[in-house]
């Protein structure tokens, strides 16, 4: 990735910052072994770095300070986890020209705090019983030393920067996205009835790994029969029976920016009459959503639609005769928008603007059948309405049955 792309990233955010605001954005902690490392979003959207335990401060003065600390390497440690990013390479790769140690971080976090007036950090999303985390550990510390700061979670401010896709995010969104048709199409042509789910999964990473990519968006969901009820089932473990649909909702990841479809095929490749009474009413609702995609709709319109048009659909199959029971067989809402996080940064009634990226995944569940349909492809918005990303993945009962 281009250091220039890094340094824009930084630039918007700064431009939404007023004088003496503060941002300190925590790295992710080392898991328990490297290779469960998983960046922390916003600090990769705004360093490109994959260190853990580094940190970003962005000092909004007359003139803004950009510095990030990383960790000094310890030369006994080196023949173990090997060599530790330099100060040199961090800012090569990062285009930060100021890159400290963070043994300097605390002495020197106390000149940027006595300056500012409002401090934003990576707080992210917290429940009363969880521990605190360090974002929030130190913020306890920051207040009780510097006690005219307030402190604030910094989604607010990153939404406008990460919720508009550039074109070098759009390139790794088409790319988890072609990926993820491959896993799926060579699910589709190799699922047979007696495998178990995991054997389809496995299918999927193979192929995903094959095509050069190293991470899922998130953990896949392969629910045969009546498992795809379960709106986020993921434990893969049941045999696929004779005549079941299978539902599956996958995302590759190409660098950090994650797919999100969903696809329900019939096993046997035959769909019974009622799976495709039920797999029309959803795929009918999946496109009509998607035409309606333009700047300047609301999410909240495309919902509103989405339960009229579900409404309709229940009472034809004769799951419902009042409208106001949809909630029994559709629990979701249409969509969300996507990005480095499968759930991306932007809010759910949200107003839709270019360069945006959301899914539409209508989807009717019924428990009692053993059938649950979800079809979800990720869209763009464009100037003149939208482009579909997924779009060549199958979803016409004539090519699943093919
Ligand atoms: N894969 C989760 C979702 O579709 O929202
Ligand atoms: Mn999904
Ligand atoms: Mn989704």
């Amino acid at each position: 990735m281009n250091p220039k792309l890094l340094i824009d990233r930084r630039k918007g955010l700064i431009k939404q910052l007023k004088e003496k605001e503060l941002v300190i954005v925590f790295a992710a902690s080392v898991a328990e072994y490297p290779r469960n490392f998983l960046q922390d979003k916003n600090f990769k959207y705004l360093t490109g770095l994959d260190l853990p335990d580094a940190a970003l401060v962005i000092s909004k003065q007359k003139k803004p300070v950009i510095e990030i600390f990383i960790e000094r390497g310890i030369p006994e440690m080196e023949v173990w986890v090997g060599k530790k990013m330099t100060k040199k390479e961090a800012a090569e790769v990062s285009g930060i020209v100021k890159v400290s140690y963070l043994d300097e971080f605390e002495r020197k976090i106390g000149f940027y705090l006595n300056s500012c007036k409002k401090v934003y950090l990576n707080i992210g999303y917290n429940n009363i019983d969880r521990s605190l985390n360090k974002q929030q550990d130190f913020i306890t510390k920051a207040k009780q030393h510097f006690s005219h700061i307030t402190a604030m979670d910094m989604t607010k401010i990153m939404i406008p920067l990460r919720s508009v896709k550039t074109k070098w995010e759009l390139e790794q969104m088409q790319k988890a996205i072609d990926v993820t048709g491959e896993g799926i199409k060579n699910i589709m042509k190799n699922a047979k009835i007696g495998m178990m789910e995991y054997e389809l999964e496995a299918i999927l990473q193979y192929e995903v790994t094959r095509n050069g990519l190293q991470h899922m968006g998130f953990k896949p969901i392969i629910a045969a029969g009546g498992n795809a009820a379960t709106l986020h089932y993921e434990q893969n473990d049941s045999k696929i029976g004779k005549d079941e649909m299978v539902l599956l909702d996958v995302g590759a990841a190409c660098n950090g920016y994650s797919a999100d479809i969903s696809r329900t095929f019939p096993v046997s490749g035959k769909f019974t009459k009622r799976q495709k009474e039920i797999y029309s009413e959803v795929l009918k609702i999946n496109k009509i959503i998607i035409k309606m995609v333009k700047p300047g709709i609301g999410m909240k319109e495309l919902n509103e639609k989405t339960v009229e048009l579900i409404q309709k659909a229940l009472i034809k199959l004769k799951l419902i005769k009042d409208k106001k029971d949809y909630r029994k067989y559709y629990m979701h809402s249409i969509g969300h928008h996507l990005g480095m996080d499968t759930h991306d940064l932007g809010k759910r009634d949200s107003v839709l603007e270019v360069g945006n990226v959301i899914t539409i995944e209508p989807g009717i569940y019924i428990p009692e059948e053993k059938i649950g349909v979800r079809i979800e492809d990720d869209i763009l918005i464009t100037k003149t309405g939208y482009r579909n990303l997924s779009e060549n993945i199958p979803k016409e009962i004539k090519d699943l049955e093919r």
